[in-house]
């Protein structure tokens, strides 16, 4: 299999505490072990404006609105700025968190109208590279799965919480039936990953929906993460 010379976009989801961080740093060595240059990124951030609202939407209290409206600018600077021009020069981008999340989160965890986000999303993620009315959205989006309780069992002796790790398990359930949502709506770009199994279970998963679809050569054994 050669590696495919136009950019990948592969964004990674799931509720706080899913354990995407270290799989996320193996993809990115696995594709530069295979020659891929990587821009390794997350949202809300991603660019130093998106930065400093990443810091107000996790620090300061505001009601759903805003916090769709804060987290879709922090996202369209990060477009523009970094995932197109990446894509653009045929890089793998891999992003922690993308539109999905606003999906769940603010959709699911904080009950806002989907609709309103729906619009956000076209008005945000239409790009000039894109024909008129196409919307940007990742070619991949890894969701590592875990129920609520067992996400909150590993993030209770974390640092001290953000707005949203502090959130009780009820909100995480509706943050998953979120995400279950746009996967169903979306299925070919959705690959779920049953994250409540050992590490190296999970990353043979994550690897798996890469290799299938030939963005990725087959690992050594053992893998990276
Ligand atoms: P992180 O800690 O995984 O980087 O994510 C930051 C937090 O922001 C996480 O709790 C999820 C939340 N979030 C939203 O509520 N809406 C969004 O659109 C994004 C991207 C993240």
């Amino acid at each position: 299999m050669t590696a495919p010379s136009t950019g990948l976009f592969i964004s990674f989801e799931g509720i706080d505490g899913a354990g995407k961080s270290t799989h996320i740093a193996g993809l990115a060595n696995a594709f530069k072990a295979q020659g891929r240059t990587v821009t390794l990124t997350r949202e809300p951030g991603g660019t130093p404006l998106a930065e400093k609202l990443r810091a107000l939407v996790l620090g300061d209290a505001m009601d759903p609105l805003t916090e769709s409206l804060l987290v879709f600018a922090a996202r369209r600077d990060h477009l523009v700025t970094v995932i197109e021009p990446a894509l653009a020069r045929g890089e793998v981008v891999l992003c922690d968190r993308f539109t999905d999340a606003t999906f769940a989160y603010q959709g699911g965890g904080r009950g806002f109208d989907l609709d309103t986000l729906s619009t956000l999303e076209r008005w945000v993620q239409g790009v000039p590279a894109l024909a008129d009315g196409a919307v940007r959205q990742p070619d991949l989006t890894i969701w590592f799965d875990l129920p609520a309780a067992t996400a909150a069992a590993r993030l209770a002796d974390a640092r001290a919480p953000d707005r949203f790790e502090a959130q009780p398990v009820a909100f995480f359930e509706h943050v998953i039936a979120g995400y279950a949502a746009r996967a169903a709506a979306q299925p070919q770009r959705f690959a779920r990953i049953n994250a409540d199994q050992p590490r190296e279970q999970v990353w043979r998963g994550v690897v798996q929906a890469l290799t299938q679809r030939g963005w990725l050569a087959a690992l050594a054994q053992g893998g990276a993460a």
